[in-house]
């Protein structure tokens, strides 16, 4: 019997955060083939209005869906938190996934009743991200702490890292200041420094990173084809990487061989800018 074809995820993600949400993807579904794509023409989209985020994401995962992609992966909390709701309205038919903030692991792991949570000013600012936090805050303290910079500089790093650790090292100071003993990764950028946070605040504040639930969550959707064997590192003859750029597909190649190990040409990805006028898409214009 001919084997079915291999299960397609597509993936996006402003820049190469995403990045770390595609590793924990692979290993965890080491057969289905990959299509990842950064767009680096337009990072960050931290701070755009909802109604451009939304456009983009549009675009993108249409472009997925119509490269045959099974379900489409948010890779993004700005994404997700902004136009997740909409992508599924328009494409009923198709699963997709995203990545929220961990409020709820974070609020059960918090021992002392002080989190924080680091995210884009498009993350913090969003409608689930209130949702999220009076859902499963009760009692604890949750501080919003907004990253200026920190996705620009995770973006530029491997050229110049003096900024990155710069902000690393203020970010740690202000997270240290607050007493926090839980720090929510509410953007797919900062897991990629996750270590070198790890480092600065010390063994007593614990990291939440959503990316293996999101893993576990995409399987779950997915016929089992792509899904065996659901554990360890992507054995010979796994499912295919395909990685595009929307700028410069050189820096895409060498963040994935940087921050996850992944070997694959980045392509060079053209897609129309969206057309947003004062917050309001072309088709909504008179
Ligand atoms: N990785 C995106 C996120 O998870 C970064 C957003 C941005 O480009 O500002 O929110």
């Amino acid at each position: 019997m001919p084997s079915p074809p291999p299960i397609r995820i597509g993936i996006f993600d402003s820049g190469i955060g995403g990045l770390s949400v595609l590793r924990a993807v692979r290993r965890r579904l080491p057969r289905a083939d990959c299509c990842y794509i950064a767009d680096a023409r337009h990072t960050p989209w931290g701070d755009r209005p909802t109604a451009w985020v939304t456009a983009r994401c549009t675009q993108l995962a249409g472009w997925l869906i119509a490269d045959g992609a099974d379900l489409v992966l948010v890779a993004c909390n700005t994404g997700t938190t902004q136009a997740i709701a909409a992508l599924r309205q328009r494409w009923p038919q198709l699963p997709f996934v995203g990545v929220e903030p961990g409020i709820k692991p974070a609020v059960a792991a918090s021992q002392n009743g002080r989190v924080a949570v680091m995210a884009t000013t498009g993350t913090l600012r969003s409608a689930r991200l209130q949702q999220l936090v009076a859902t499963h805050a009760g009692q604890t303290s949750v501080l919003r702490l907004p990253c200026p910079g920190l996705v620009e500089a995770i973006e530029q790093a491997g050229t110049d890292d003096s900024g990155l650790r710069r902000q690393l090292d203020a970010l740690a100071h202000t997270l240290r200041a607050a007493e926090v003993d839980t720090v929510v990764l509410g953007c797919t950028h900062y897991p990629l420094v996750g270590d070198a946070l790890q480092q600065r605040l010390g063994p007593g504040v614990q990291l939440v990173d959503t990316a293996e639930a999101v893993a576990r969550r995409v399987a779950s959707l997915l016929p089992s084809p792509g899904g065996v064997p659901e554990t360890g590192t992507a054995p010979h003859g796994a499912g295919r990487l395909r990685l595009l750029n929307t700028a410069d597909p050189g820096t895409l190649t060498r963040a994935a061989q940087r921050w996850v190990q992944a070997d694959a040409q980045a392509e060079a990805l053209w897609l129309p800018d969206p057309d947003i006028q004062d917050g309001i898409p072309a088709a909504a214009r008179p």
